[in-house]
């Protein structure tokens, strides 16, 4: 268990002179967001509830293409970490071995006049009180709160049938180390990497999707021996901000934050935030954690299993120590949206909302427009036969203005244009998302087109 981000710490360190130039308003991301199929309220048709978020069409890929290239970084273009999928409810002696059962709270107050829940380290930022006509609220002292949502497992419900769903992916990774690390032939250093849900009961769930109550994480526990900790972390920390550079994240919106002595948890060495700057304040969208031996030795106490290694060079064994690097799927992805949404006015005095997403993760990597209805069949084909490939959208409905701007919005960062000129000479225009410029491409060399770009990206 990791100390948690604390939100009003960061919420008033950031702006100065990299605060840019026109905020964004959140209001204007919310609502694209839902218009345009990104994310919306779970259950919305009953009103939503609070915490919890749905992606849409274009949401979903959004979210693959972020996850598939944090495998391909992570997993996939190395040979000393493996993959996994562990159970989102896994054995309930796990989370009393990881400390969570009794320690994973937040300080909460309730207000006795209006009857709401906070979270005490944030009061600062609570609304005013609804039923004191002062506006100030009648807090009790605070006490914990535990984070852990519940659930019971068979057809009863007691003590015996108690269970947790994983508050952090890790939960699964450190009770099947052995396995992993036997059947895959590893020998520390290695790590073992995962993506999937995590639940905390948030006591103010807050800022869109930044903090939920159910949300995505992937998570690298890199396992090695005591004295290389340092190195690894160093190594790991490098990885992950190349990574969110990769994102588009530049400097004025990107920094990293050491935890002081007083954050950390008492088994934690180190642990150093990645934070962006959003709308709302510097916030941590990562963490690079040292964990030290604290979690397989809990496990191997807990357990009673034996998970240690045998050091050839030293002939004697240890208790591998971890590199924890854990990123927000969700927070990430916020993030994606906060850097790329922008709103432009363009030469022709109209204005235009646009995503600059990176092209690698974008949703829809090419869209294909005929000019007119009347070219619609061959512009189909080439749509048909560049989705094989890629993420193509096909629209031929309005004029190719607003069809620009419809993809601008939603972060394409290419359309092709099929004109009248394209039946003679077998060419579309290409037009860039963000300088607006146009190219003419033959039909046939547009997928090699599209590759380059993309293994060029950012
Ligand atoms: N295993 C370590 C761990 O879970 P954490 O700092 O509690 O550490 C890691 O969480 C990351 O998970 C955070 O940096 C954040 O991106 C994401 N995260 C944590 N709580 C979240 C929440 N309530 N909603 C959305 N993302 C959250």
């Amino acid at each position: 268990m990791n100390s948690r981000d604390s939100e009003s710490n960061a919420m008033h360190s950031g702006g100065g002179p990299q605060a840019p130039a026109a905020p964004l308003r959140m209001e204007a991301l919310v609502s694209l967001c839902a218009r345009r199929g990104i994310l919306h309220p779970s259950g919305e048709i009953y009103g939503g509830l609070n915490g919890f978020w749905d992606y849409g069409p274009l949401g979903v890929e959004l979210k693959n293409e972020l996850k598939a290239l944090w495998w391909r970084r992570v997993v996939r273009e190395r040979d000393d970490v493996e993959g996994m999928d562990g159970a989102i409810i896994t054995h309930p002696r796990t989370w009393q071995a990881s400390g969570h059962v009794e320690h994973f709270s937040d300080p909460m107050v309730d207000c006795r006049a209006c009857q709401r829940r906070f979270r005490a380290d944030q009061l600062a930022d609570a609304p005013d009180c609804e039923a004191e006509a002062s506006g100030q609220h009648d807090f009790t002292e605070p006490r914990d709160f535990n984070l852990m949502l519940e659930t019971n497992i068979g057809a009863s419900r007691d003590a015996a049938s108690l269970a947790y769903l994983r508050a952090e992916t890790c939960g699964s990774i450190f009770p099947a180390f052995k396995r992993v690390r036997d059947a895959a032939r590893q020998r520390v250093p290695f790590g073992i990497a995962q993506i999937g849900k995590a639940f905390r009961n948030e006591i103010n769930p807050r800022n869109f999707t930044f903090r939920s109550r159910e949300f995505e994480q992937a998570e690298l526990e890199f396992f090695c021996r005591p004295g290389e900790t340092g190195k690894w972390f160093e190594h790991w920390l490098d990885q992950r901000l190349r990574f969110h550079r990769e994102l588009g994240f530049g400097e004025q919106v990107l920094r990293t934050r050491a935890h002081g002595p007083d954050e950390l948890a008492h088994y934690c060495g180190r642990a150093m935030d990645i934070e962006f700057r959003f709308p709302f304040g510097w916030q941590e969208i990562e963490g690079i954690h040292d964990r030290g031996s604290y979690d397989l030795s809990q496990h191997a106490e807990f357990s009673g299993k034996d998970l240690s290694e045998f050091d050839e060079q030293e002939k004697q064994r240890f208790v591998p120590e971890v590199v924890e690097t854990s990123v927000g799927v969700d927070r990430t992805l916020l993030a994606l949206l906060c850097n790329g949404y922008a709103e432009e006015a363009l030469p022709d005095g109209e204005r235009r909302t646009l995503l600059r997403l990176a092209p690698l993760v974008a949703p829809i990597k090419l869209a294909v427009l005929p000019l007119s209805k009347k070219l619609a069949e061959p512009a189909r084909r080439l749509a048909a036969d560049l989705r094989r490939s890629f993420q193509v959208f096909y629209d031929d409905s309005g004029n190719i203005g607003r069809r620009y701007r419809r993809q601008d919005e939603v972060g394409t960062p290419w359309c092709a244009t099929w004109d009248f000129d394209s039946q003679q000479d077998g060419a579309v225009t290409l037009r860039d998302r963000d300088s607006m410029k146009q190219e003419r491409v033959a039909a046939s060399r547009v997928g090699g087109w599209l590759r380059e770009r993309l293994e060029a990206a950012p």
